[in-house]
């Protein structure tokens, strides 16, 4: 007799782990590899950090706390709003979560049911849809492009032939690195609350801007939901370390699934994020190393012949249109990377529909890197098979 497996569990791969994985398989052969695949800042934890880490190892149980998180950075949280943003959120709506990837868990099973219509936009960080689905929803893709910054509009939600329940919005957007215009971000928060559409903000990327700040949705009269994780400004990725700011009607709802699913976030990994706070020089600095390796690839790429870029506001990516040199980029990453030992990521992980013509190229590795990776980049495109 065969056993029952789920359908809703079959999602797709996640593409660029696959291409970090032929990466190193590469590395495991003796090559060199640059890596401008993964999305993941190169930087560790602040080192200023380490020691008071290391004294709560050895001195504290770091049993469990409360699923909400502690109370120290929870308030810490509600300053760093006052501060970066001048807007209230009191710190009793705001959760810490196992990376935001727990909160987008939280968020969907908190404000949705099954069967409910989440729309997203494509190009849009694939997990978004694959957990979307996973729980049973559905994802409503919303196709972007240069015309609107790669970024929803109410004009494009108009279009939509479906009735949503929910808006994932993303700013700065991975893998584009583009943020919403002010006023098209109060635009679709008014267009989402007056038809009853509960509106998911992305803040993951905050932080990270050259020249254009991103507004956040937090704060807000709507009953919006905003994730945030310490992954990327604060350099913590293996840390799983995230928050979300919940609407009032969604705050016993967001305990009582946090409590079932994750018992609380994990506590070490608490503490360091109150700590990651004090450590603003060099979190400051990673930020200029990202902005000095995007100038170094925004004047390397157009003279290999990679020219049409979205506006990269912010986070540490380029995406890039290439339907001039391929009409196949999985098979044009998987040559640069045999080829010239350079990994980045093909466009169908973000947008399956036309993400074949696009790849995703991150620049959160070192300055090093960014130069040898357009020597490269430059040396092989010449001679890259047609
Ligand atoms: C847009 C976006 N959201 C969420 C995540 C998940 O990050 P984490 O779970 O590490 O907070 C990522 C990771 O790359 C991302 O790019």
């Amino acid at each position: 007799m065969s056993i029952k497996s789920s359908k809703r569990g079959q999602v797709p791969p996640f593409v660029v782990m696959d291409v970090m994985k032929s990466a190193s398989d590469l590395e495991q052969q003796g090559k060199t590899i640059m890596h401008l695949e993964i999305g993941q800042p190169s930087t560790g934890i602040p080192q200023s950090i380490a020691e008071p880490l290391k004294h709560l190892i050895g001195s504290e149980s770091l049993g469990y706390t409360v699923a909400q998180g502690i109370p120290e950075l929870r308030e810490r949280i509600a300053l760093h709003y006052r501060q970066a943003y001048d807007v209230e959120v009191p710190a009793e709506r705001i959760f810490i979560t196992t990376g935001s990837s727990a909160g987008f868990q939280l968020a969907l099973l908190a404000g949705f049911d099954i069967g409910d219509r989440v729309a997203l936009a494509s190009p849009g960080y694939p997990a978004y849809r694959h957990i979307v689905s996973s729980l049973g929803l559905v994802p409503e893709l919303v196709p972007v492009g240069p015309e609107t910054r790669y970024q929803p509009t109410v004009n494009l939600l108009e279009t939509l032939s479906d009735e949503i329940d929910g808006l994932i919005i993303a700013s700065p957007s991975n893998p584009t690195g583009t943020v919403i215009p002010d006023q098209q971000f109060e635009d679709l928060l008014e267009y989402c609350n007056g038809r009853g559409i509960r509106l998911i903000s992305d803040e993951i990327y905050h932080g990270i801007t050259y020249g254009l700040d991103a507004r956040t949705a937090a704060g807000s009269v709507y009953p919006n939901i905003v994730i945030n994780s310490f992954s990327k400004y604060f350099s913590m990725t293996g840390w799983r370390i995230g928050w979300m700011v919940v609407p009032e009607d969604l705050e016993r709802t967001v305990e009582c699934l946090a409590q079932n699913h994750y018992i609380s976030p994990p506590t070490l990994s608490q503490w360091a994020a109150l700590y990651v706070f004090g450590a603003s020089d060099e979190l400051n600095a990673n930020i200029s190393r990202y902005a000095q390796n995007r100038s170094i690839l925004l004047s390397g790429l157009p003279k290999a012949g990679i020219t049409k870029l979205a506006p990269s506001d912010g986070a540490f990516y380029l995406y890039a249109d290439v339907k001039d040199l391929t009409s196949d980029t999985a098979q044009f990453c998987r040559a640069l990377l045999e080829e010239a030992g350079v990994a980045v990521t093909p466009g169908h992980d973000f947008d399956p529909n036309r993400g074949h013509e696009t790849l995703r190229i991150s620049f959160a590795g070192s300055t090093q890197d960014m130069h040898e990776a357009v020597s490269r980049i430059q040396n092989w495109l010449p001679t890259m098979q047609r």
